[in-house]
């Protein structure tokens, strides 16, 4: 159900949920934007909300309904990643719309909780994947749904990151209880959607996930081999143990490759595109290779990557915001709603079933009933998790 936010209105009226660490590049873009008003600021613990209301001009509230009595149109929910549900649903059911951070729910089951009851409700829930709305991705997003960069072949994402045992000092991290899953929920998250946002859906996933080196429950390192409905393949490689750091999508088509390269956002720069080498060769010399040419030679369909120049915004908070918030205002649908982050939350989960029973786990299979749709974990006792890890099936 939609009609919360007010279509063709003329400014925003947002709140905040959660006045921790990335709450902060939540408020930092709502003060930024010139038709968006932080009506105010919530935070279990109120010292927080007050820093917040401070910094960024706006009042704290001691409990959720006090800034819904504010009447605010959306409310970002930043709260820790095991501490989502309650608050999106007090919120959903006093007919608030939210900006959800990643990832969306700890579980499957928690998913379709919160879809369930954003149908029921006026208001809407988006989930964060700032990566989609950088001009990089757009721009990729609509070439290959187009088919213009050829048919996807070899995949290959890779968020290779570095967290020191210190990273898990605070209590809700490390842990299944805070955080529902290790580093491929929490942190390759943002690749794996962004590869299934260019690729589309997936069929089959064969995992393996290791504890190498983290005082943490779940795994610090993970890899997989996807098949996509396509036919295409790939491979997805998260670590926490990587200390230079990369977050890498490379996709080779029949038409050429397509790469970015960053580490939490990319711009424009960080994108390329190399068409396969007939195709470039035809190209650099100006010969028609069967394909229009544009008479200055300066745009072509042999290299529809130039010919389709991004608008250099980079893959933040602000680039998603900025969208949602125009979106809402124009009383536009926003492509980022919870039901398209279910594909992702899907491949999260079919990584950790895979990886912690041995087998290969098909996306048909994720159904209620499933032993990994209510937890990550399966319901293993935390022996038979370390001995999975450790690479033991006894
Ligand atoms: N999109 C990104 O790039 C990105 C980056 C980092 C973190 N995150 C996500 O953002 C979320 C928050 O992470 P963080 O590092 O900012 O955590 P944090 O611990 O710094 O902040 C969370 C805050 O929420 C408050 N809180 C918890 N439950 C509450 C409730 N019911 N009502 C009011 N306040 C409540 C806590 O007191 C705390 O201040 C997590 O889901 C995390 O995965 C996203």
């Amino acid at each position: 159900m939609t009609g919360a936010t007010p279509a063709g209105g003329d400014r925003l009226r947002v709140g905040i949920v959660g006045c921790g660490g990335i709450g902060n590049s939540h408020a930092r873009a709502y003060v930024a934007h010139p038709r968006v008003d932080l009506v105010g600021v919530v935070d279990e613990i109120p010292e927080r909300a007050e820093r917040y209301a401070g910094e960024y001009g706006t009042t704290a509230y001691g409990s959720i309904a006090e800034l819904v009595d504010q009447q605010p149109d959306l409310v970002t929910v930043a709260t820790q990643p095991g501490r989502h549900v309650e608050p999106t649903l007090e919120l959903l059911g006093r007919h608030c719309s939210v900006l959800l951070e990643k990832p969306p729910t700890a579980n499957l089951a928690d998913l379709d909780t919160l879809i369930a009851a954003d149908s029921a409700s006026a208001g809407n829930v988006y989930g964060v994947f700032q990566h989609r709305h950088g001009s990089g991705a757009r721009r990729a997003h609509e070439l290959m749904t187009a088919g213009a960069l050829g048919r996807p072949l070899v995949a290959v994402c890779e968020t290779l990151w570095y967290r020191p045992d210190s990273y898990f000092l605070p209590d809700w991290r490390g842990n299944w209880a805070g955080e529902g899953g290790g580093p491929t929920l929490g942190h390759g998250i943002h690749q794996i959607d962004l590869l299934l946002h260019l690729l589309g859906p997936w069929t089959s996933v064969q995992a393996q996930s290791s504890r190498l080196a983290r005082p943490i429950e779940f795994e610090d390192v993970s890899l997989a081999m996807i098949t996509f409905t396509s036919g295409a393949v790939g491979t997805i490689v998260t670590s926490l143990l990587s200390p230079r750091e990369l977050s890498r999508i490379r996709v080779d088509t029949t038409a050429g490759t397509l790469e970015v390269n960053h580490v939490y956002g990319y711009s424009d720069a960080d994108w390329s595109w190399t068409p396969t080498p007939d195709a470039a060769s035809a190209a650099t010399n100006g010969r028609d290779p069967g394909e229009t040419v544009r008479s200055d030679g300066a745009a072509n369909r042999a290299d529809p990557w130039r010919a389709h120049p991004g608008a250099d915004v980079p893959s933040n908070h602000a680039a998603q915001i900025n969208r949602l918030v125009d979106d809402l205002l124009a009383g536009r649908e926003h492509e980022t709603t919870l039901a398209a982050s279910r594909p992702t939350m899907e491949l999260v989960t079919a990584l950790y079933a895979s990886s912690l029973t041995g087998e290969p786990v098909h996306r048909r299979d994720l159904v209620p009933g499933h032993p990994h749709y209510t937890r990550l974990d399966g319901g293993l006792t935390a022996d038979a998790v370390t001995a999975r890890l450790a690479g033991s099936r006894v």
